[in-house]
């Protein structure tokens, strides 16, 4: 079995990192990593190849800082270009990046089957590019691996039945990164050090398009944040982004501004935080593996278990919707014992899956 697997956001080199280290373990598979170069900074991408032992990508195409046609185009023929050079079995995306819907794209059309890793999310909001990327990806995809039971769900709604392709449910791969990882971060970390070992603080991150390109939301998720570092420490490991975009904003932060950081360093910080605000996908389930109540500066989410079951909130881009589900969420005792995401065993699913096929 060769599978060529597809990277280039941080989010799915901490996906493949669980994935690809189950794979290694399996006789008979043989996987290439192709990094887009989508991310490509130091701190967004070789810091989790050089820390989590991710193999090193065997191609690297360099496509990043473009618009979504000229970015999501030339990755598509990029990878037709190695897949017809490699012949695998099996293509491999995570997520909904551009990075992901060029990999399904090419491969669909050239007959290579597609399996979609953290399928069936939706927010069911198609302007942003995230849904439709993975809304087309879903759709192209012969091996669906769902992460929860309500991606499985949606892709029912959607009529998928009825399609030619195979749903599992695999439980989320970054609930593996993180069990598996959180094991080697204090030793492999220095962050809190770093920022003089702060105590009782709020972690937040924000880049989503709908956040950053949107002056009127950001200055006002700016303010929110600036009004709550006042009685409790922000801390916002910041990306690249959001840091370009702030240079013009009106409304600075006055929270504690970081670089993006390695995962060590982000496992570290959400063991240590009281509390999570984002607009990440990843890192609103990050706050509940490492038992945080979260709030996410979005006006969906994709995880809506999370909010379900009352350890998330939706507080959009409003400053006083976001100071008021902060007065909400910082007080709350909540019971993090609930098991959601799979318990861990998502990567060991999916190679089940794959081996098998
Ligand atoms: C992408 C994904 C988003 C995901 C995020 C994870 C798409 C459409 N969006 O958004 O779903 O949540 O990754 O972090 O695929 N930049 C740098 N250095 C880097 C990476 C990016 O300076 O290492 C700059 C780029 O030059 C660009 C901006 O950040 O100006 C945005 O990068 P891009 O890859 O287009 O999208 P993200 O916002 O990172
Ligand atoms: N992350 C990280 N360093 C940072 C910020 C985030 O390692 O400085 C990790 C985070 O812990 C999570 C993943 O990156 O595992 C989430 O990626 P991101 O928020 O960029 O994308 P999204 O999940 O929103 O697509």
């Amino acid at each position: 079995m060769k599978i060529l697997t597809i990277v280039g956001a941080r989010p799915q080199f901490i996906k493949a990192a669980a994935l690809s280290r189950e794979l290694k373990s399996r006789a008979g598979v043989e996987e290439i990593l192709v990094h887009t170069g989508q991310h490509f900074d130091k701190n967004m991408s070789d810091v989790f190849f050089d820390e989590m032992n991710i193999p090193k990508p065997k191609y690297n195409l360099e496509i990043n800082s473009l618009g979504h046609g000229a970015m999501t185009g030339r990755m598509l023929e990029g990878i037709e270009k190695l897949l017809l050079d490699e012949k695998p079995n099996m293509l491999l995306v995570y997520g909904d990046t551009n990075s992901t819907i060029a990999g399904a794209l090419a491969a669909k059309k050239i007959h290579v089957p597609v399996g979609h890793v953290e399928a069936g999310l939706r927010s069911f909001n198609m302007r942003m590019p995230e849904e439709v990327n993975r809304i087309l990806t879903d759709r192209i995809s012969d091996h669906l691996f769902c992460p929860t039971d309500t991606a499985i769900n949606n892709l029912k709604n959607e009529g998928f039945n009825d399609f030619d392709c195979k749903i599992h449910r695999s439980g989320d791969v970054m609930q593996d990164a993180a069990l598996y990882y959180a094991q080697f971060s204090e030793a492999k970390s220095d962050v809190l050090a770093k920022l003089g070992n702060p105590k009782n603080f709020v972690l937040t991150t924000i880049h989503r398009a709908e956040n950053t390109d949107d002056p009127i939301r950001l200055t006002s998720i700016i303010s929110a944040l600036n009004e709550i570092n006042k009685s409790q420490q922000v801390i916002c490991p910041l990306h690249p982004r959001t840091r370009k975009i702030l240079e013009n904003l009106p409304e600075k932060p006055a929270f504690s501004i970081i670089d993006p950081v390695g995962y060590f360093d982000m496992i570290e910080l959400l063991k240590h935080a009281s509390l999570v605000m984002t607009d990440s996908g990843g890192l609103q389930k990050e706050a509940f593996f490492f038992q945080n109540a979260c709030i996410t500066m979005r006006d969906q989410t994709e995880w809506t278990e999370l909010v379900d079951n009352g350890y998330n909130m939706l507080a959009g881009a409003d400053k006083e919707a976001i100071l008021g589900a902060y007065d909400t969420m910082r007080s709350l005792n909540l019971d993090f014992s609930k098991d959601l995401y799979g318990g861990g065993m998502a990567s060991a699913n999916i190679a089940n899956v794959l081996v098998s096929l």
